[in-house]
């Protein structure tokens, strides 16, 4: 973890907002508030970032909103880049490389026990890792025999990964791609593992590219938050893949569900660094 100054902190965080508030107010005064000028102070914002900064679209709508922005243009510059955010991986690389660091001080080193009792007992084949982050379920995997590639959109996160494998002694692929142009392959994966992948799963067209990509009696092991039905979900759910209650045997209604579980507990995902309760979704399901 990095230790920090306080004082020190805050006042870089005075020194930025007072910056990032000059860089929107110059920017709106010469006119140019359309929706590439909002979309790239946005990416300077989330570029001016440091390693353990919080970085969700919920703290952006907080700096725009101390900076005096009205209700209803703080909402429309929101929607704007929540939508390019999940087209354009660049935003979300930027968001992950300031969570990450270079020391790997954001996601938990050991498995998701959800990953490993799933596995107890299962012939060791090719297992896919979505948004794989630091690897912590690909090592893991791959010390069991697994051939596993991981894709992330983060750099700094497959360059901790690679290290973290490394020191475990194992082999693990690592693709540096966003989902959006991640080639999924067909009838490719014995073993497919999401936790905490920020993956749009309510949109068919990805989710039936993974579903394609399983091997026949494939399976996919499935874990993260999960919202109340009808939540809120103008400001990090969507971007984030979470699923409401109930919904993710909607989605993944061409597998078979062998297990699903939604259960109130510390998240797996940030354990040491802002440890959340909160509600989690896991679900095993099978390729018919
Ligand atoms: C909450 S972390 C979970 C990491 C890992 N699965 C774990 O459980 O430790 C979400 C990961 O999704 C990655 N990510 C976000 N947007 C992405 C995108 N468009 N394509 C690929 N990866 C993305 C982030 O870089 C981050 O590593």
């Amino acid at each position: 973890m990095h230790a920090r100054n306080p004082d020190s902190r805050s006042q870089k965080l005075t020194r930025r907002a007072f910056l990032s508030a000059a860089a929107v107010f110059s920017t709106v005064a010469s006119g140019a508030n359309d929706d590439d000028a909002v979309w790239t102070q946005y990416l300077t914002w989330l570029k001016g970032r440091a390693v353990g900064d919080l970085v969700g679209l919920d703290s952006y709508r907080k700096v725009l909103t101390e900076q005096g922005l009205a209700k209803v243009e703080v909402e429309r510059r929101m929607k704007l880049i929540s939508e390019r955010a999940l087209r354009r991986p660049e935003a979300m690389r930027l968001w992950f490389n300031s969570m990450y660091g270079p020391d790997g001080a954001v996601g938990p080193d050991w498995p998701t026990p959800f990953v490993v009792d799933v596995v107890k007992g299962l012939t060791p084949g090719a297992a896919l890792d979505v948004c794989m982050g630091e690897g912590r379920n690909s090592i893991f995997l791959a010390s069991l025999g697994w051939r596993v590639t991981g894709f992330d959109v983060s750099d700094v996160a497959l360059a901790n990964a690679q290290a973290k494998a490394k020191k475990a002694g194992v082999e693990v692929t690592t693709v540096r791609s966003g989902y959006q142009e991640f080639d999924f392959g067909r009838g490719r994966w014995d073993l497919i593992v999401m936790t905490y992948a920020y993956f749009p799963i309510r949109e068919t067209k990805y989710v039936n590219r993974l579903i394609a990509s399983m091997r026949p009696g494939g399976l996919l092991a499935f874990q993260h938050g999960v919202l109340k039905k009808g939540a809120d979900r103008t400001g990090d759910a969507s971007l984030l893949g979470i699923p409401e209650e109930g919904e993710l045997k909607k989605i993944f209604h061409h597998l078979r569900v062998l297990r699903y579980q939604e259960v109130e507990e510390i998240s797996d995902w940030q354990v040491g660094h802002a440890a959340r309760k909160g509600r989690s979704v896991k679900m095993l399901a099978k390729k018919p």
